[in-house]
Formats: C-alpha cells, sequence, structure tokens
C-alpha cells in the first residue's frame, strides 16, 4: 500500500514523476468514454516503464487457449481485450533533440486527472540540451461524442528561442502484453496521409473488427506541416521558431469509428469527416459540451463525504471510472474487470456486473441504462443454452467470463464448477424489476432467461433416495479457495431461488400477460411434468447447516476443516495467493470473498438478524478477502448488524484500493467491477438503502470520522439527494413525483420540500 496521489475531493493529483510508479500512475489516470479509453499514457515519446493502452470497446481478439493439459468442454480461445491503434501520440523535438521525459531533467511535474470534468491535465518543465521549456498537455475523450477524443500540447521555451516540433500520430503496430503466442493481432487495411486529415484503418485477425482512426491537427501558428504515410504508421508534421516565452500549442483531434456500428465501406470516411467536424468545432467549444455530459452524470451518481477528504476522493475515483467504463447506450458492451484501464483479465463480463455492478447502475442512472446489461445476456441466451449442452447439461449456462456469450474462461475449476454465476442472472433480473417495477420486462425479456436457468438447475442436481434430498456435487462457489466441493450453501440456495422466483415470474405472467405467456410457454416448451420436478427439488433441496452453532455450512465438510481466523496467523503469511501453494490454500478453511454470507446479502429479507450476525461472526474471522469484491459486501452485513467499526474497515479496505495500490497489482490496471462495491458499501451499507415491500428503504448510520456524507438515487423516475449527518437525515426530492419511503423503520412522504428525519 502506498499513499503516492494528494489527496483531494475532485482531482487525482501526481506531484513529481516516480518513474517506477509510472504504470500504476498511468492506471489511475485512465480515461474513457464507454466507446474508448486509454491509460495515462504521455502523448511524447518515453523510453522508460510504462504499458501503453488504447482500447476500442467490445473491440477483441479470440487469443487461443494456453492450458498444460487440456480437458474436454474447455473453450478454444480467451477473449482479450485489444489494445488498439495508439493515437494519443505527439513526438516532440525541441531544437532537433526527441523529448523523452526519461532522459532529460524534468521538474515540478505533475499528472492531474480531474474526475468532475472528465480530462488528464500534465504540467512540467524540462531541460533538454541547456534550455528549459515548459509543457502543458490536456485530452479528453468526449462524453458527449463517442468518437471524439481532442488533445492540447503546448511547449513554451524559457531560456532562449528554440525550434519546435510536433510530430502528432496514429501508430497501429500494437501489440498486447498478454498475448499468449505473441502474435500481431490486427492486419493493416488502408492507411491515407494529408495535411488536412490522415487516418489508418486496421482489421482484428479473426474477428474482423475494423477499426478507422482519423486525426486532424491544428498549430497555433501559421505554418508549413508535412505528412508521412506507412501501412501501420501516419503522421503530420509541423515546426516553427517560438520566441523565449512564447507558447506553440498543437491541437489535435482524434475520431475513432468502428464497424460494430457502420458498414466497412464507411468507416473510415466517417472517421475523417467526425474529426473535421470536431476541428471546425474546436477544442474549447467540444470540451464544453463534455464537461456538460460529466455533470449530468455526476447529478444522479455524486456522493459528498465531509469530514473526510480520503474517503471523498476514493469514493468520486470509483465512481468517475464506471461512468467512464459504461454507459449504457449499447446492449453489446458490458463492462469488463478493467474497463479502459488495463489487458489483464481479457473478456468483458463476468457475474460481477450483475452482482455488484447493476446495483450501482440501477440507483444512479436511467433505468434503461441498466436493462441494457440485461438485455446482454438475453441476447446470449442461445449461446448459453449450447453452453450448458456442451457439458451434457440442460438449459443456460451463462460462461464465467464472455466476450460475446461463448465461455472463455479455461480452468476447469472455473468454467464448469463456479455455476454459481448463473443465479447472479436470474438475480438481477429480479433486483431489476424489485427496484424500477418494470414488471413487462418479464414478459419482454426476463422470463425466457429465468426459465432456461431453472432448467439447468435441474439437470445440475441429482436425487439422493437415501436422504431424499437434492444434491449438487462437484461445484466450486464465489470462495474459489475451494473447489470440486459438494453442496455449496450458496449455490443450492441460487438455484432453488431461481426456481421459485421463475414460478413467481410464471404466475405473473399468467395472471397480467396472458396472451403473452400463451405465447412463451409455447416457444419455450414448458412442460408440466418440469414445473413439478423445479417443485419437488425446491422442497427437497439439501442445505448443508451446523445446527449447534446456528449458522449455514459453506459446503460439505467444511466443519472438518483446521478452523483458523486469519488474525492468527503470522503476517508474512498472508496474501496467501502469494505466499501459499495451492493445495495448502484448498484444504485450508480461509475464505476468499462472501460465499455464505453473499447469499445473506442477496437475500437479506428472507434471514433475521440473529441468522446473520452468527453467519458474519462465523466467516468473516476465516475471510482473507483476497478477492477485491469481498470487502464490500462485508462492509454492507456489518452495518446492517450494528458493527459500525467493521463496516468502516471494510469500506476503507474497497474505497481506495486502486489509489494506494492496496492489492498491488494497480499496474495491470484498475479493479472497475469492485469500484460499484464501494458504492454499495456507502449507499446500501451506511445508507442502509434497500427496497422492502416495494417501498425505498433507507436505514443510514454516519461514520464516526465524518461530519456528513450523501448520495444521490435514482427511484423510479425520481432522483432523491439523501444526506446523513449526526442530527438525522434529510432527504430532497430533486426530480419526479413525490414517494412513501420507509426510513428508519417510519414511513415518511417525501414532496418537493426538504424532509429531516431525525434517528
Ligand atoms: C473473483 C471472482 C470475480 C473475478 C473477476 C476473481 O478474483 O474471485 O468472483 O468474478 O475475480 O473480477
Amino acid at each position: 500500500m502506498r499513499e503516492y496521489f494528494k489527496v483531494d475531493p475532485w482531482n487525482i493529483i501526481e506531484e513529481g514523476l516516480d518513474k517506477d510508479y509510472n504504470e500504476v500512475s498511468e492506471s489511475a489516470m485512465s480515461i474513457g468514454n464507454g466507446h474508448m479509453g486509454c491509460r495515462g499514457n504521455f502523448e511524447e515519446y518515453y523510453s522508460g516503464k510504462s504499458l501503453q493502452g488504447t482500447y476500442i470497446a467490445g473491440v477483441y481478439y479470440p487469443d487461443k487457449t494456453r492450458v498444460g493439459w487440456w480437458k474436454n468442454g474447455y473453450p478454444e480461445y480467451f477473449a482479450k481485450v485489444l489494445n488498439g491503434a495508439n493515437f494519443i501520440g505527439i513526438d516532440v523535438y525541441l531544437n532537433g533533440t526527441r523529448l523523452d521525459l526519461n532522459k532529460y531533467l524534468v521538474e515540478d511535474f505533475k499528472r492531474v486527472l480531474n474526475m468532475q470534468e472528465g480530462y488528464l491535465l500534465r504540467t512540467f518543465k524540462v531541460t533538454v540540451d541547456g534550455n528549459k521549456y515548459e509543457v502543458e498537455a490536456k485530452r479528453f475523450f468526449s462524453m458527449a461524442k463517442k468518437e471524439v477524443a481532442a488533445i492540447r500540447y503546448s511547449v513554451k521555451p524559457l531560456d532562449a528561442e528554440s525550434t519546435i516540433q510536433y510530430n502528432p500520430f496514429i501508430d497501429a503496430d500494437v501489440r498486447n502484453k498478454d498475448s499468449n503466442y505473441d502474435e500481431m493481432f490486427w492486419t493493416a487495411i488502408e492507411h491515407s496521409s494529408s495535411t488536412d486529415v490522415s487516418s489508418i484503418v486496421t482489421e482484428t485477425k479473426k474477428t474482423g473488427f475494423r477499426i478507422a482512426v482519423a486525426m486532424c491537427n491544428e498549430l497555433s501558428k501559421d505554418t508549413p506541416s508535412s505528412h508521412k504515410g506507412e501501412e501501420l504508421f501516419v503522421s503530420n508534421t509541423y515546426e516553427a521558431t517560438v520566441a523565449q516565452g512564447e507558447a506553440l500549442t498543437l491541437t489535435k483531434y482524434i475520431a475513432v469509428t468502428t464497424n460494430r456500428d457502420l458498414d466497412n465501406d464507411n468507416i473510415k470516411a466517417t472517421a475523417e469527416a467526425i474529426v473535421k467536424d470536431a476541428k471546425s468545432t474546436g477544442f474549447d467549444a467540444l470540451f464544453t459540451s463534455h464537461q456538460e455530459a460529466w455533470a449530468r452524470l455526476w447529478e444522479e451518481s455524486d456522493i459528498i463525504i465531509e469530514g473526510d477528504d480520503a474517503a471523498q476522493q476514493g469514493i468520486r475515483f470509483n465512481i468517475y471510472h464506471l461512468k467512464q467504463t459504461y454507459t449504457g447506450d449499447d446492449s453489446r458492451l458490458n463492462i469488463g474487470p478493467k474497463g479502459f484501464t488495463g489487458e489483464k483479465y481479457g473478456g468483458s463480463t463476468y457475474w460481477d456486473t450483475e452482482a455488484y455492478c447493476i446495483p450501482f447502475f440501477l440507483s444512479t442512472a436511467p433505468e434503461h441504462i441498466t436493462k441494457q446489461l440485461l438485455i446482454y445476456r438475453y441476447n446470449q441466451l442461445d449461446k448459453a443454452k449450447e453452453n450448458a449442452a456442451k457439458l451434457g447439461l440442460e438449459g443456460a449456462l451463462y460462461p464465467m467470463v464472455t466476450m460475446n456469450g461463448e465461455e472463455c474462461h479455461n480452468e476447469w475449476e472455473i468454467t464448469f464448477e463456479e455455476i454459481h454465476r448463473n443465479g447472479a442472472i436470474a438475480y438481477a433480473i429480479f433486483n431489476y424489476v424489485r427496484y424500477t417495477n418494470d414488471k413487462d420486462y418479464l414478459a419482454e425479456y426476463g422470463f425466457d432467461v429465468l426459465v432456461e436457468i431453472s432448467r439447468f438447475w435441474a439437470s445440475r442436481v441429482h436425487f439422493n433416495p437415501r436422504k431424499d434430498k437434492y444434491m449438487m456435487l462437484g461445484v466450486t462457489g464465489p470462495n474459489e479457495y475451494e473447489n470440486n466441493i459438494n453442496n455449496n450453501w450458496y449455490t443450492n440456495t441460487m438455484a432453488t431461488w431461481t426456481m421459485e422466483y421463475t414460478l413467481e415470474a410464471m404466475d405473473y405472467l399468467k395472471a397480467e400477460h396472458t396472451d403473452r405467456y400463451k405465447e412463451l410457454s409455447s416457444k419455450l416448451n414448458i412442460r408440466d411434468e418440469e414445473i413439478t420436478k423445479w417443485q419437488d427439488i425446491m422442497d427437497k433441496m439439501y442445505y448443508p447447516v451446523v445446527e449447534d452453532l446456528g449458522v449455514f455450512e459453506q459446503q460439505d465438510g467444511f466443519m472438518d476443516k483446521d478452523l483458523i481466523n486469519v488474525a492468527d496467523l503470522p503476517e508474512e503469511h498472508l496474501p496467501l495467493n502469494q505466499k501459499w501453494s495451492w493445495d495448502k490454500i484448498l484444504r485450508s478453511c480461509f475464505i476468499k470473498q462472501a460465499d455464505v454470507l453473499q447469499g445473506m446479502y442477496f437475500f437479506s429479507d428472507r434471514y433475521d438478524f440473529d441468522t446473520k450476525k452468527k453467519n458474519f461472526d462465523f466467516y468473516e474471522p476465516m475471510t482473507v478477502h483476497e478477492s477485491s469484491l469481498s470487502p464490500c459486501i462485508h462492509s454492507i452485513l456489518a452495518a446492517e448488524i450494528g458493527y459500525e467499526d467493521k463496516a468502516v474497515e471494510m469500506y476503507v479496505r474497497t474505497a481506495r484500493l486502486d489509489l494506494d495500490n492496496y492489492n498491488n497489482d494497480t499496474e495491470d490496471g484498475l479493479h472497475i467491477t469492485s469500484m460499484a462495491g464501494t458504492w454499495m458499501s456507502v449507499v446500501q451499507g451506511f445508507g442502509g438503502l434497500k427496497v422492502t415491500n416495494d417501498m425505498l428503504t433507507l436505514n443510514p448510520f454516519i461514520p464516526k470520522a465524518w461530519d456528513s456524507f450523501s448520495f444521490r438515487v435514482t427511484f423510479r423516475n425520481r432522483i432523491l439527494n439523501v444526506k446523513v449527518d449526526n442530527e438525522g437525515t434529510t432527504i430532497d426530492l430533486l426530480k419526479g413525483e413525490p414517494l412513501t419511503l420507509v426510513i428508519y423503520n417510519k414511513e415518511v412522504n417525501v414532496a418537493k420540500d426538504t424532509v429531516l428525519i431525525s434517528k
């Protein structure tokens, strides 16, 4: 852990260039706009440590699977998030010497990510061949026009008149650092260069994604320019003699189009037209619309923490990255664990989306945004059915990791066994409908998915006549530190809950959408005997319990383990995943992330206070929280059972995970999906936000170190501001019709005026 960035409520600030830490800074300073994004790399050439990364949403490459021992059923490939053409580059020559911050004396270096307005600013002084220069670079990826990015780069000679040369370029000769076979994933299609507009079109091998990147440049001083074009590299050159104290500014406009949105024949011309248009609009006007778009996003989602600037910065950092990763305007996209900040993980979709990101988007964005995430899975239902069939099972098994619906994870204990993910997909439908009251979603899309997931569970369990119970063997629960276990309480619970909810949805459709139900029933071929079977499974499912302790047993045999608390382990043993052999981890009782407790969180209304407390007291001390998804769930449950200090401890661990590089892995990219968990810790944990009995419910408490905190929530076409301080909770209805909500167990009507409720 390292507190490297300066604490500030709206900015991530790096002062002084720590070259060894540059890759961490690059991850933290990534910017994007849902369509594309880029790490906080330098525009100019840099020979030091750097992970150059530019990513275009939905553009991936199926990198041939690499495993030690092939097993039937393994996917053929692992979908890699692709590093695309570097279009932010500007090579700079000062009196003929190439600028390289790794080589020359750098002073007053400052790199700032402004989260409020979504831009990256870099300022520094550099001495090259005895002359000092002042440099400023600002860039943004437009939130108002998704294809557009712009950079303003200026150099001012401080000591003497100098010749400054700018070579803005597009470099499509890029590779993924994590490529399995060190392959180049791109083929050159065409390029053109001119002093007006230059562009490159490339295509991914195998997947055929075509990308056109076009640039237009503008210099603050009238000067002749030249251009250069090669297959995978185009550039323009501008050179001017600049007086001491005068700045020479280059503005680089970029447009990126893909054949995901346009025909192959149109992408180049469209990118060129958009970039020319961007140039004629101008940097400032483009930036103003971008700023306005960010202002709207913050209006829906900001959290203000008074009295703790580090916590304030942490939460905004998480919200900012989530909002720039997913904008919800394309149902083919999802939220990758690293977003636009790095290559690691590949794939774009994990159960993280349903379990963590959906609650965030439900409460911080209009409902159609979350709906897109659900439709993404609906559109991949056929692939999920194929996936189940490949394993010899019925119904649909959604992949653990995917880009296009096909599984691309290749560790057998995860791919074949970590099937609880299917439950999260059903749960997300329930969660969306409960939160938005958009029950029509069930008739339109949701029911098909629920039925096929229920079918999967029904074929994955088996009946044990000796015990008169259904069992589910050979699974991996959310705790990936146990594999091939039997009767994981959480997975068994998700299975029967899915069937129960599917039957509930069926009753609703029969009553309220009779014709549509008939249509669906015949399309899905719903048979009476299968419904009877689901009912039987629901009645006779086996759930391991430890009667004397009053807790659910994580899986069969858990109680036979050597039960030790993490606090009793010598510190040098942690983190286990770096210090212990895998075999030792599997045999131990230590838990990677919430497992039984994940179930307590999902089905909070089903378990009483005492049950939650007993299970928390039993499992949390054995949990090492080595998944970034872990602390948030524990923080929420701790808040619910009145363990306020524990809730805060867990919150701190999640909120500044990447900013302070807790897990020593931020250089690979940020933990985007767990950022939604951080938001959940504040709003669902400290704010106690839930929907119970069809009503928005709050039960806030304020962490001791904070003076107040407030958050915005979108709920059924309304936006509310909830402010919690030591006097109580103040609710403001910012948009929409009055509503009744439950706060501190009391029903309260909220109309336009501020309402203060004391605890
Ligand atoms: C966690 C999974 C998660 C994945 C991607 C793993 O470390 O155990 O639950 O889906 O990371 O975030």
